[in-house]
């Protein structure tokens, strides 16, 4: 990805003349001139080996023609002087280099000049026999017999061939020369007519996809476009008109895609700002739900002490009226042994009843003054958990029994803790008070249980109800924040992530719920009887 953007940048960032030099241009031209130049050999190729061929049989001819009388001389009949005479008298053609005549039996009659190369041995079957040799500088030729038409000799020649060779050559030179200039002059022409017509027009498409590729890049507006101006009905009028529709369909999208992210990010700040407030909120109300916990106790503890500060209210006004009774019987002198006996005897119960509900009423002061101060209050402090959950429960026995359920508290009673005590009781006012809410109808009595256990180090805090339980699809969303399925009868849904939090954070435990439908819940709280150090929450 990186590389090929690096290898566009590079091709982005080179000069019309650079690309035109580099790339297409010598391209065209390359294969232009190739083609050409292959047409023209192939062309031209075959009127070089004619030529060669019509200036040999030229040679050839002329040989003939000069040999022609020599031939025709009876050689065996003259005397051999007669024959050397004759042969010295004789004047040739300057390009025959020499000849001899050979007689039907192979035997030399008659020789001049230089001998030819060429052998009777070496005489082929046809009619003339050919050799073109040193450097194509000699050309031996051997005629037949009947190629003379009236002799019975063989006639071997050897003819000089420079003078063939040298226009040969020369021929060679035009062609190539021809070839040259024909290539040269078509590919130029060519790329004259290729420039105005592709090469510019490409050019121009190029320097534009690099200025919008920049554009875009950059984040500005839409360039103007060279090409803008080219209307043409051709392949690359129409490449010219895709590539304007192309940036303009890219302009759109980055417009579109510019105000999306323009109302994301108000979103964004708006759901940021919501958050905040949602998490002030959610702070203030989790505090708010902690307090409610406190108020359900500080309620039981109104009621309970109720009872015995009644009854000693009203025991104290018995006596304050049997006081005054036996005091006007006192005064007028009439009193009586059994008045007086009566008096003792109600004073007695009296002060004894309004004693031991006094003492009541401290006991369940002294008790709740300690739940209330520490759910009010962290402080950690060492306590036996049994004693103080059997407070808790004392506490909310007023709720329990008003709605006629049954709480029992087992499990071991020695087990002492260093701790916030605070905190076991809001986990069990919140399990307490949800059984209440959420698991009975108000016709049915149920019976709560809470287990204590210690073993491996841990403590294990066992509450369950007998109610209606928790159906399987709500059960791993009941820790969340504000799952209620009570919000008509004021549900919060905070004391289970109060719960669930406290357990997690202040105990460094697990809380497990399990529940079956019609048959009750479950909260199993595990933690670790070495106290931990108390967090904030
Ligand atoms: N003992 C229980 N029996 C049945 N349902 C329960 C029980 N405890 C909790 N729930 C369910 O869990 C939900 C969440 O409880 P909680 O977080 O205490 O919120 P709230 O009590 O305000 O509804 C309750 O609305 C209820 O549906
Ligand atoms: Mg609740």
């Amino acid at each position: 990805m990186f590389r090929q953007y690096g290898r566009l940048k590079h091709w982005l960032e080179l000069s019309p003349t650079e690309v035109l030099r580099g790339r297409l241009s010598r391209k065209i031209a390359f294969w232009i001139f190739a083609g050409l130049v292959l047409i023209e050999i192939i062309i031209l190729l075959p009127s070089y080996a004619k030529r060669e061929q019509d200036l040999l049989t030229d040679l050839e001819q002329t040989g003939m023609a000069t040999l022609k009388p020599w031939v025709n001389i009876p050689w065996d009949r003259l005397s051999a002087d007669n024959s050397t005479l004759l042969q010295q008298s004789l004047v040739f053609d300057s390009r025959l280099r020499g000849a001899v005549v050979l007689s039907p039996r192979g035997q030399i009659v008659a020789q001049f000049g230089t001998a030819p190369t060429l052998q009777s041995s070496d005489l082929s079957r046809s009619p003339i026999t050919r050799s073109l040799h040193t450097n194509d500088l000699i050309y031996d030729i051997a005629w037949s017999p009947s190629e003379f038409g009236t002799t019975k000799y063989t006639v071997i020649a050897s003819l000089d061939a420079s003078q063939v060779k040298r226009e040969k050559i020369a021929y060679l030179w035009r062609i190539i020369g021809l070839i040259v200039l024909i290539c040269v002059t078509v590919t130029l022409v060519t790329m004259l007519a290729l420039r105005p017509l592709v090469l510019k027009p490409i050019d121009q498409l190029r320097l534009d996809l690099q200025k919008v590729g920049l554009a875009i890049n950059h984040d500005q507006s839409q360039p103007a476009l060279a090409t803008q101006s080219i209307r043409r009905s051709d392949e690359l009028g129409e490449v010219v008109a895709t590539f304007h529709l192309m940036v303009s369909q890219i302009y759109d999208n980055v417009h579109e895609r510019k105000q999306v992210e323009h109302q994301l990010q108000e979103l964004n700040e708006d759901l940021v700002k919501t958050l905040t407030e949602l998490k002030a909120a959610q702070a203030s109300l989790v505090e708010a739900e902690k307090m409610a916990a406190l108020g359900t106790l500080v309620a039981g503890v109104a009621h309970e002490i109720n009872t015995p500060i009644g009854t000693s209210i009203t025991v104290a006004s018995t006596l304050a009226d049997e006081t005054h009774v036996f005091l006007e019987a006192a005064q007028s002198g009439q009193l009586k042994r059994s008045v007086l006996n009566h008096y003792i005897d109600v004073a007695r119960q009296s002060t004894q009843l309004i004693n031991s509900n006094l003492d009541r009423a401290g006991q369940l002061i002294q008790s709740f003054k300690q739940v209330a101060v520490d759910q009010s209050h962290q402080s950690v402090r060492t306590f036996n958990l049994k004693t103080y959950l059997d407070e808790i429960g004392t506490s909310l026995q007023p709720q329990i029994k008003r709605s006629g359920h049954q709480l029992n508290i087992l499990g071991d009673d020695d087990i002492v803790l260093t701790q916030d005590p605070g905190i076991f009781a809001q986990i069990i006012t919140n399990l307490v008070t949800n059984s209440i809410k959420h698991a009975y109808p108000s016709d049915i009595n149920g019976t709560l249980q809470l287990q204590i256990t210690a073993a491996n180090n841990q403590v294990i805090l066992d509450y369950c109800d007998d109610g209606c339980g928790i159906s399987q699809d709500l059960l791993n969303k009941i820790f969340d924040p504000f799952f209620t399925t009570a919000r008509h009868i004021g549900g919060t849904g905070l004391g289970l992530h109060i719960v669930y939090n406290i357990v997690v954070q202040s105990l460094n435990g697990t809380i497990d719920v399990q529940s079956q439908e019609h048959k009750g819940s479950q909260f199993k709280i595990t933690f670790p009887l070495t106290p931990s150090p108390p967090v904030e929450t």
